[in-house]
């Protein structure tokens, strides 16, 4: 059967690290909280000239190599982002160019934090039609330029980041690999609760994130308890069946209470939070290539992947690596 294979991936961070310790000096708050909280103890912030585009070209380049694959065979990208470079042209075009490989499908989703996801989801669906081979999929942020520095309760919680994954179609035997199953869902009553209060059609300014923390995290838990059973049911897998869950890193308590509703053991799943910090559509890509380069994740493994985001949307892909 032909399926979509992940065949290499890469992830790349700003320069600078910014510490709880260094937030504590530009708002009221402490390293305590932050990592009593969320689990964070540092992130990564784009200096000027590092660009969602600058990135997600980085984590591209290395996916690239990673995959043994010439950026001449890549017929479709899709970065997912809620960060742009410019309002338009899509940002996966910069990247097209500055990967030289002109002439095939590039073009950005936006689901913010589940923005992997959905970018997943697509590509796999389009190369499965046979619109192309060889598929880069990027999540890349520069949340820092759309937080408000003033504001404790959310400008402690973002990082910075891009990560990518090379996807190409393979004919695979039933136990080969592969993504199994996606499933993608969003409720647009909920946008209220984050959201940015800017934009090229409102204000005509970018805006600022805005979020009530407390409330998305109660969403948070139940959608993607949900979520992730629909994925494991569509697969005819059991929670236990799953090596890895590779999650969106937006805080350790979320990432433990999913694992409790499921059963999954705490020890499965791929934590990066406390490094990069919330880095949007950028986390789930980021934690993947942590834990593949470090060993964890090998092939053969069955990996889960998930987040929860703005709109709200939230979604889950099962593949054997
Ligand atoms: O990536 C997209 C999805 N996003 C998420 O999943 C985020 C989900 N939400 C969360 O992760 C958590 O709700 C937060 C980390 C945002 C907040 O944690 P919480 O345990 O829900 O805290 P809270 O919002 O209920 O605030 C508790 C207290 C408040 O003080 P009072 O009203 O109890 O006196 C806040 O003002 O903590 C205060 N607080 C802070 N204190 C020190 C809020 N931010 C800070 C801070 N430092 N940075």
């Amino acid at each position: 059967m032909i399926r979509s294979v992940i065949t290499g991936s890469g992830s790349a961070l700003p320069e600078q690290c910014v510490t709880n310790a260094e937030m504590a000096k530009r708002v009221d708050t402490t390293d305590e909280w932050i990592v009593e909280r969320t689990g964070i103890r540092q992130r990564y912030i784009a200096a000027e000239g590092e660009t969602t585009s600058s990135l997600a070209t980085e984590a591209a380049r290395k996916a690239l190599e990673d995959a043994g694959v010439d950026a001449s065979e890549i017929g479709l990208i899709i970065l997912a982002t809620a960060t742009p470079d410019h309002t338009f042209p899509a940002t996966a075009t910069q990247v097209q160019a500055n990967l030289g490989c002109r002439g095939g499908v590039a073009f950005d989703v936006q689901a913010v934090c589940s923005g992997f996801l959905y970018a997943l989801g697509t590509a796999d669906s389009l190369l499965r039609t046979g619109m192309a081979k060889k598929a880069l999929v990027i999540g890349a942020e520069t949340f820092s330029r759309i937080l408000d520095w003033e504001d404790r309760t959310t400008c402690v919680l973002f990082g910075d980041g891009a990560g990518a994954v090379v996807l190409e179609t393979r004919d695979v035997a039933d136990d080969g690999p592969g993504i199994l199953a996606t499933k993608l869902h969003a409720d647009g009553e909920h946008k209220d609760l984050l959201y940015v209060d800017g934009g090229p059609s409102t204000t005509g300014e970018v805006g600022k994130l805005r979020m009530k923390g407390r409330e998305v995290f109660r969403h948070a838990v139940v959608n993607l308890a949900d979520v992730l059973k629909e994925v494991l049911a569509d697969a005819g897998v059991e929670s236990s069946d799953v090596d890895w869950v590779v999650p969106h890193q937006a805080n350790a308590r979320i990432l433990d209470a999913t694992a409790r509703k499921l059963g999954l053991s705490t020890d499965k799943i791929v934590v990066t939070v406390d490094q990069h910090a919330n880095t949007s559509a950028a986390s789930v890509p980021l934690a993947f290539d942590v834990a593949r380069k470090d060993g964890r994740i090998k092939q053969g493994d069955l990996v889960m992947f998930e987040a929860m985001g703005g709109g709200f949307t939230w979604g889950a892909s099962l593949a054997r690596i």
